[in-house]
């Protein structure tokens, strides 16, 4: 590893958010989700601050939590993706698009055909976070009575990605010749029909798109557990991750990249991105000060409905004023699950303390001055803890201009973070190679 590493640096994107509080936090936009203007602000201006990708989360279900917390949520409505980002490429031109993609419950054919085309749209900044999804509501949404087994998703989950990444290398780079002379548009040499038959999908092809410029748009992954990680080690660029401290981030790190070594592929060739709350003050008490206002803006009903989804278990029954019984065993989020106990032993919190701190935003949070936090960013770096970060702002506007106009700058001076983007594509800003087609280049 160099040691001129530079950070890489996604917005990890709720319109209004992810904190659950956010919406009324004095200045906010309440109406972010569904307010393209806000939208187009916001990635523009992380486009000026040079950030590699705009990242947008996706669902799948609104009822998740009893309706006396949903009437107080901002977080479980928002635009569709693909609809957003293509938008959204037309008023940008170098920020990378990323979004969320179902594993469980979309058809590769679909999936293939929209990032193709995100990617053309966008000139090669196309991004795919590929997700099982874990919220359990989600199946009630197509079709089915209860969720796919957290095992079994996973399986899916890899077969699709073969299948996805085969149906964009259905032609060679250079199959559209369209050549008016001759009178041939395609040839048909350079095409290749998949003709998958797998344990869980089959699939003709070939896709009805030509090779998208970056080869693949970029390949993410955001699951953590056992299968998570080694999906992430045979076929992510970009891991999306949780880690409560530098000691996880570190423990993570080394696993996915040792996974990688063990199987040939070469470990800078993925990015290990936390998400990070940053919330930036004039003093380190200011902005703590903000935080502690932030937090007393979550509703305790909101907060016990957070609780529930990361445990994957119903806590509205507890006693909010004793410590955590004993949970079962999920097929929601495991990660999510051994986090949230984890959290409850080590400080000791009771069911209200720990939901407050999950009602609001309970993850890896850097709450300082922009001194502070670049040489809290700069250590997660150099001691391998992550490639960058995955910023979760704490309200916006306010709270994304702090970081875009205020923490970038620092990082800028200090050489941790690009002055400019070298190139054009989402893989240029990554530093990640175009993949060669597997059916058309030679090995
Ligand atoms: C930064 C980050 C972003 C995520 N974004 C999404 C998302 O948009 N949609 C989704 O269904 N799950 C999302 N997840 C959840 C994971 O994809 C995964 O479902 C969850 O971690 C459970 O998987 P596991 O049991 O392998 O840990 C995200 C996770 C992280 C850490």
């Amino acid at each position: 590893m160099t040691s001129d590493r530079k950070l890489h640096l996604g917005a990890f994107m709720r319109p209004v958010s992810l904190h659950t509080g956010a919406w009324r936090y004095p200045g906010s936009y309440p109406d972010a989700n569904f307010n393209f203007a806000h939208l187009k602000s916001f990635a523009q201006k992380l486009e000026a601050a040079k950030f590699d990708a705009f990242f947008m989360a996706d669902h799948l279900a609104v009822l998740n939590m009893p309706v006396e917390a949903l009437k107080r949520s901002h977080t479980v409505t928002s635009f569709e993706p693909f609809t957003l980002l293509s938008a959204l490429a037309s008023v940008t031109n170098r920020i990378g698009l990323v979004a969320t993609a179902s594993t469980t419950f979309d058809a590769p054919y679909h999936i293939a055909r929209r990032f193709a085309s995100l990617d053309h749209i966008s000139e090669g900044r196309a991004g795919w976070n590929i997700v099982t999804t874990s919220n359990p509501d989600a199946a009630l949404n197509f079709g089915l009575e209860e969720h796919v087994e957290h095992g079994e998703r996973y399986e899916r989950a890899r077969e699709f990605y073969d299948v996805v990444t085969g149906l964009w290398d259905s032609f060679a780079d250079d199959a559209f010749l369209r050549d008016v002379e001759s009178g041939v548009y395609v040839d048909p040499a350079k095409m290749h029909v998949l003709d998958h038959k797998g344990e869980a999908l089959s699939v003709r092809g070939p896709l009805n798109i030509a090779r998208p410029p970056q080869g693949w748009p970029v390949i993410v992954q955001a699951g953590q557990s056992e299968p998570g990680r080694q999906l992430a080690a045979e076929t992510a660029e970009v891991v999306f991750c949780s880690p409560r401290d530098l000691a996880g981030g570190k423990a993570l790190y080394a696993d996915i990249k040792s996974r990688m070594r063990a199987i040939g592929r070469n470990p800078d060739h993925l990015k290990i991105l936390p998400a990070a709350f940053v919330v930036v003050g004039d003093t380190v008490e200011e902005a703590r000060a903000k935080r502690v206002k932030l937090d007393s803006l979550v509703y305790y009903e909101s907060a016990i409905a957070s609780l529930s989804i990361a445990l994957g278990h119903d806590a509205s029954g507890f006693d909010p004023d004793g410590l955590l019984p004993d949970i079962p065993e999920t097929n929601a989020s495991k990660t999510g699950r051994a986090q949230v106990i984890k959290l409850a032993e080590d400080e000791g919190l009771t069911v209200r303390q720990l939901a407050q701190r999950y009602g609001g935003y309970s993850g890896l949070a850097f709450v300082g001055t922009v001194n502070t936090i670049a040489d809290e960013m700069a250590e997660w770096l150099s001691q391998e803890g992550s490639d960058g970060f995955n910023v979760v702002f704490p309200f916006l506007p306010q709270g994304l201009d702090d970081v875009a106009e205020r923490l970038v700058p620092e990082l800028q001076r200090r050489g941790l973070f690009r002055g400019d983007y070298a190139g054009t594509t989402l893989r240029d800003h990554l530093g990640l190679p175009r993949p060669t087609n597997r059916f058309f280049d030679p090995a």
